[in-house]
């Protein structure tokens, strides 16, 4: 992955949300371009494929969710928690319950591409709550633009009703998104970092883009797996015997 450090941030804004934008723009395109969101925005999703995502973003919204909740005062995170409008996890788990039951908490399966990018969360909440900003910037406001799309190609593609199993893509504390993402932006843009503390985050957000994108390639190879699998009537546990699994 190219690196920014060292290069001159080349937007003539020196707002951050803009850097960002500009920053991410060929990683956001690669992104939609996986074979996952290219199925995805065509309606070619199913039940399986969607459990499976849902595992992942359980883990990475876990992560990335206790990190913030931890590092809520932090200077860098304050201006920029918002957990009453944005928080994930909650939803997620009314979606997995709905999808796997109430044991659903022994059947999350997610490739090693997730556990690389939770490890990433845990880390930087740790030892640079500076870059938080990178990876929630990343997952909520692409869950609030793109990502409201998708949720209706679920709806639609699965035949679910009212907010069943898709909890995920509803933001009832967010009455405008477009509103919210622009107060966001202001937000972002209050936060006091120092040039190289702003060059890191914005080198962090082309990686949590990266990291999307590897947790999508390995999740199409375990569906892949799984089409195989099931086409040679192969009954044993699937992911457990998948590469892509650590
Ligand atoms: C913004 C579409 C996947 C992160 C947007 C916007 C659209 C969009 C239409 C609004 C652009 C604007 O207001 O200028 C899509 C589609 C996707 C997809 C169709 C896949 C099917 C992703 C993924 C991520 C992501 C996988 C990250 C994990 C973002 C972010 C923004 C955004 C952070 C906000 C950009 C900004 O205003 O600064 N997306 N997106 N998107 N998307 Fe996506």
């Amino acid at each position: 992955m190219e690196s920014l450090k060292n290069k001159p941030v080349d937007s003539p804004n020196s707002d951050l949300s803009e850097q960002i934008k500009a920053a991410t723009k060929d990683s956001h395109i690669r992104a939609e371009n996986t074979q996952l969101m290219l199925n995805y925005q065509k309606g070619r999703i199913t039940q399986t494929q969607y459990k499976l995502l849902l595992c992942s973003l359980y883990e990475i919204y876990q992560a990335l969710e206790e990190e913030l909740d931890r590092n809520c005062d932090h200077p860098a995170v304050q201006p920029i928690y918002f957990p009453q409008e944005l928080a994930r996890l909650e939803s997620l788990e009314q979606d997995l319950e709905h999808f796997f039951g109430p044991q659903w908490r022994k059947k999350i399966s997610v490739p090693a591409a997730t556990h690389r990018y939770t490890q990433r969360l845990r880390e930087i909440g740790k030892n640079s709550p500076n870059l938080l900003v990178a990876h929630t910037y990343t997952r909520y406001l692409g869950d609030l633009s793109g990502g409201q799309v998708l949720g209706k190609i679920t709806q639609k593609s699965l035949g679910l009703s009212g907010n069943k199993g898709v909890a995920f893509f509803l933001f009832p504390g967010v009455t405008s998104p477009n509103k919210f993402k622009q107060l966001y932006r202001g937000r972002m843009n209050s936060i006091d970092l120092t040039e190289q503390e702003r060059r890191d985050v914005l080198d962090e957000a082309t990686r949590a883009f990266e990291f999307n994108i590897e947790v999508f390639d390995d999740l199409q190879k375990m569906l892949s797996i799984t089409e195989e699998n099931s086409r040679n009537d192969v009954t044993s546990n699937t992911f457990a015997s998948s590469p892509v699994l650590q």
